[in-house]
């Protein structure tokens, strides 16, 4: 389809198109909404979801204005598609708009928590799991060879066992850091008892959000969650490089402090103003307070258009009927594929978008699953994951099982 093709059609699917009479989503009329459905069965959403026509469209829309317009005010006509983006996503978490700082990465902001709270100074411990994402995993043994006591707790038969994380806290554990998703085999950890226990014991949560937001009903305050991150790129639809953390209000500041910041300096000497207030600074510290304190710079205008449509787009799915059409498919796939020799590492009734199985012989896996068009994730060697998203249907896993049977 060439570009102007594209932006006429894509731009007469309202997003009403994808809800029916009765008020429920109509899954058919979602998947025209998602070109790549055409081309493949694409179940590899837990490592990159792709765009809707929506966000594409609006995407062209900030381009076109970037290379062929100058515009009057040149940027805060976008600031309005920004901000949205993070009312939307508060809405979808249940935080207030006030806790929202932008981010840019998951990984980069776990990290700037752990520099804020700088647990190691005051003698305290972080306590994470061996389902939690690799790179997240290996931030900690970096802080751990630096002298943190980071605590690991492994997995039981691929669940992290509430009990497990119990033991290894103490009363120095500050942090119970974890993704509420596992990238690994999409397990949903009981984030309410985690979170109670910890609270219980005076330390914090810390939720990488970016395998459920979007896919998973998520409320920050009824499962006890302090922190929370996510980019954009998986279950919300939008792109990398652009994403949200979550700072349970009373601790902004506090807690969790800023490490880097945005501009606003000001100089208080000649010839930089002629007044200079002799009883102050030189160069004056003033950084700003609320969310805003955790941002860098400029957040991805880019990010903020394309998370403004997909989260709009998610809003009007509703994350329960996203969760239920994603169960229907999951529910499929965990009892067809171990009948047909690959065993799954997802547990029997998880809640999340992602299951995985293992196979005995990847590369012929992929191999036959190229052959037919379809795309899944093979990690950790054997481990295949298949994460459907709202576009999937029957026939995309039909497609599947008959090329593995
Ligand atoms: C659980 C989890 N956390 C973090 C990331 C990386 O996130 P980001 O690119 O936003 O740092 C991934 C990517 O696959 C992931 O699965």
């Amino acid at each position: 389809m060439n570009r102007r093709r594209f932006l006429t059609t894509a731009g007469t699917v309202p997003v009403a198109a994808a809800t029916r009479r009765d008020g429920r989503p109509d899954f058919a009329a979602v998947r025209e909404d998602f070109p790549r459905a055409r081309l493949s069965a694409y179940f590899d959403n837990a490592s990159c979801h792709p765009l809707s026509v929506h966000s594409a469209t609006a995407l062209h829309r900030y381009i076109d204005w970037e290379t062929n317009e100058v515009g009057e005010p040149w940027w805060p006509l976008w600031a309005k598609a920004r901000d949205e983006s993070k009312n939307l996503f508060a809405k979808l978490i249940n935080a207030k708009p006030s806790e929202i700082a932008f981010a840019r990465s998951t990984i980069e902001t776990e990290s700037n928590l752990l520099n804020g709270m700088n647990i190691q100074a005051g003698g305290g411990n972080v306590v994470t799991n061996d389902l939690h994402y690799t790179a997240a995993l290996y931030n900690y043994k970096m802080r751990q060879k630096a002298g943190l006591d980071v605590r690991i707790v492994k997995n039981r038969d691929w669940v992290t066992d509430v009990r497990d994380i119990e033991r290894a806290m103490d009363g120095k554990t500050k942090l119970v850091a974890l993704a509420l998703v596992s990238n690994v085999n999409g397990y949903l950890q009981d984030i309410k008892a985690i979170s109670a226990l910890a609270h219980s014991r005076g330390a914090y949560v810390y939720a990488d959000i970016i395998q459920c937001a979007g896919a998973v009903p998520i409320d920050v305050k009824a499962m006890g969650i302090d922190f929370a991150a996510c980019s954009t790129y998986k279950w919300l639809m939008g792109v990398k490089g652009y994403g949200f953390y979550y700072v349970r209000e009373d601790l902004q500041g506090t807690l969790a402090k800023p490490t880097q910041h945005s501009g606003g300096v000001q100089f208080n000497y000649a010839p930089w103003t002629r007044e200079p207030d002799s009883s102050r600074e030189e160069v004056l510290f003033n950084p700003v307070t609320g969310p805003g304190r955790y941002e860098v710079s400029y957040p991805s205008y880019e990010g903020a258009i394309a998370a403004q449509e997909s989260l709009k787009y998610i809003h009007a799915l509703g994350v329960d009927n996203i969760r239920a059409h994603a169960r229907s498919l999951t529910d499929r796939l965990q009892k067809e594929l171990p009948a047909i020799g690959y065993p799954s590492i997802t547990p029997k009734g998880n809640e999340s978008s992602i299951c995985a199985f293992t196979c005995q012989d990847p590369a012929k896996t992929l191999e036959k699953l190229a052959k037919a068009k379809v795309h899944v994730a093979m990690r950790f060697g054997n481990k295949m994951r298949i994460a459907p998203s709202v576009f999937n249907n029957h026939e995309d896993v039909d497609r599947l099982l008959a090329a593995l049977a």
